[in-house]
């Protein structure tokens, strides 16, 4: 089959989150199942693997000629096309960047690019557009790809047999505006109610995720359990109706990691500084010296016994980052080590600098992104916090898991799909879960945890080696994501 992923962002070109990471991963999976796939990205910045195919197009958006050129490289077994445009250009450091027309703008002129790349560059001198063709659109940004798809080719019986499956990994973010946002996307009339959406909080409004899960053949979520908490009154963010109405169409598939990059074996990030990569072989030595690297390099007392408790993450109201301020006085009254990395909401910025500020022997707060720091907590932490108020599916604690660290985490979504609670007396489970977002759970649970730590040490290693064996390849994730691709084009 031809696959072509469509995606805001995609790792390692740009990422901010989970998505770009997806992106980054997915379609090599499916490659290697041997399908022909492709990635279509904007371009942001130059990046030197991606050469200029020499095609040009111009689109209209919003009444204005828009001209795009696409950029190509090949990079295991997947084509990656880049849409370069002014508009992206120079957006490295802030991709969604802009105010909303801005926003919006860019994604119509990505979308009704992207679903013309098929026909327009050449990719080994094949053509992707075949007949055996199916896009995966992915979230809000790219939820017109469908639409498109259907408006300008499928209604009138071009590209019949091409199918398009949209990916939900955060409901919350939509592209809502006024009705009048939908002369942006030079649709035919007749869409317009399928953009139209009542609800309380935005009243009448144009939404993009709504036309898009509508017009897709196929709507996936990154995990089970998210899919059955879009169908609320409280995960849909007022979608669930169009979902509960649409639930034919619907499946939840757990996403995997990139075992390449997330494996302490082979991770680049630990061959320096003191660090070391380890497996499950030399875990009782690898992991303590991670984390004697990881204290010194953070200028925390280097102590083996002192658990080390991390945080990764975007700092915001989904990430339950209050919570953990809330728990901040509790945790600085045991002996334990915290380390939170992350950015976002500035009040939130300042808490993680206020703790660090206020207990300068325990706690540091890394406000910022960095892909090394987050590799080297992961290795040097002995417990991950994720007490995510919700979570699509989450991949910190599925990287947590792989590095031997346990992860602590609100049951809601992926996290719920994904950890196990620990249960001492079968001594199976994989982590601590608590069951509502109050600081008082998180509490009670990340006790529970750290008496574990310190006095049950077989219990511990047991977690510990449990999490490291799972299969968490993206293999297992792509064999699910082609049932839904070829049930997608035979219509079951
Ligand atoms: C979004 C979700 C996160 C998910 C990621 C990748 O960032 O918030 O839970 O893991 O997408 O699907």
């Amino acid at each position: 089959m031809n696959v072509i992923l469509v995606a805001a962002e995609c790792a390692p070109f740009s990422k901010t989150g989970g998505l770009g990471d997806v992106a980054g991963a997915l379609p090599k999976a499916l490659a290697r199942r041997g399908h022909r796939v492709m990635v279509v990205v904007p371009r942001y910045a130059e990046y030197e693997e991606a050469k200029d195919v020499g095609v040009r197009k111009r689109y209209k958006v919003a009444g204005q000629d828009m001209e795009v050129m696409y950029f190509h490289a090949y990079i295991d077994g997947v084509d990656f096309v880049f849409i370069d445009s002014p508009v992206f250009r120079h957006l490295s450091s802030n991709i969604y960047g802009g105010n909303r027309l801005d926003i919006l703008k860019r994604m119509v002129l990505f979308c009704k690019a992207a679903v013309e790349v098929p026909w327009y560059v050449p990719c080994g001198g094949v053509c992707y557009g075949d007949g055996n063709l199916a896009f995966i659109a992915n979230d809000w940004h790219t939820a017109l790809l469908p639409v498109y798809l259907k408006a300008y080719y499928r209604d009138h019986g071009l590209m019949k047999y091409t199918r398009s499956v949209l990916v939900i990994h955060n409901i919350a973010h939509q592209g809502r505006g006024p009705v009048d946002d939908f002369s942006y996307v030079d649709l035919p009339g007749h869409y317009l109610d399928s953009f139209k959406l009542y609800d309380p909080v935005g009243g009448e409004h144009f939404n993009i995720f709504a036309a898009g899960l509508k017009a897709a053949d196929r709507v996936l979520t990154v995990s089970h359990g998210y899919s059955w908490e879009v169908k609320t009154l409280e995960g849909g963010w007022g979608l669930h109706n169009i979902i509960n109405e649409n639930n034919w169409k619907f499946r939840g598939i757990v996403n995997g990691i990139d075992t390449k990059e997330w494996n302490p074996k082979f991770d680049i990030h630990l061959r320096s500084d003191g660090y070391t990569n380890y497996s499950l072989e030399t875990l009782d030595v690898g992991k303590p010296q991670c984390k004697a690297a990881l204290q010194k390099e953070l200028g925390l007392p280097v102590r083996p016994d002192v658990p080390l408790i991390g945080f990764i993450g975007r700092l915001d109201h989904q990430k339950g980052v209050d919570l953990i301020a809330e728990a901040v006085p509790w945790m600085m009254s045991q002996d334990v080590q915290v380390v939170m990395l992350g950015t976002g909401r500035p009040d939130l910025e300042e808490v993680l600098r206020r703790m660090e500020h206020q207990y300068r022997d325990k706690a540091r707060g890394w406000v910022g992104f960095s892909v090394k720091t987050a590799h080297r907590i992961t290795a040097g932490a002995d417990v991950l916090l994720m007490p995510s108020r919700f979570e699509p599916c989450g991949l910190n604690q599925l990287y947590a898991m792989k590095y031997g660290t346990v992860p602590v985490v609100h049951a809601v979504g992926g996290l719920r799909d994904t950890v196990q609670q620990f249960d001492p007396y079968s001594e199976t489970g994989l982590g601590w879960t608590f069951d509502s977002a109050e600081a008082g759970k998180l509490i009670h649970a990340l006790g529970n945890c750290l008496l574990t730590y310190r006095e049950y040490k077989e219990s511990w290693e047991g977690l510990q080696r449990r999490g490291m064996t799972q299969d968490l390849s993206w293999d297992n994730a792509a064999e699910k994501y082609e049932e839904v691709l070829v049930a997608a084009k035979y219509q079951w």
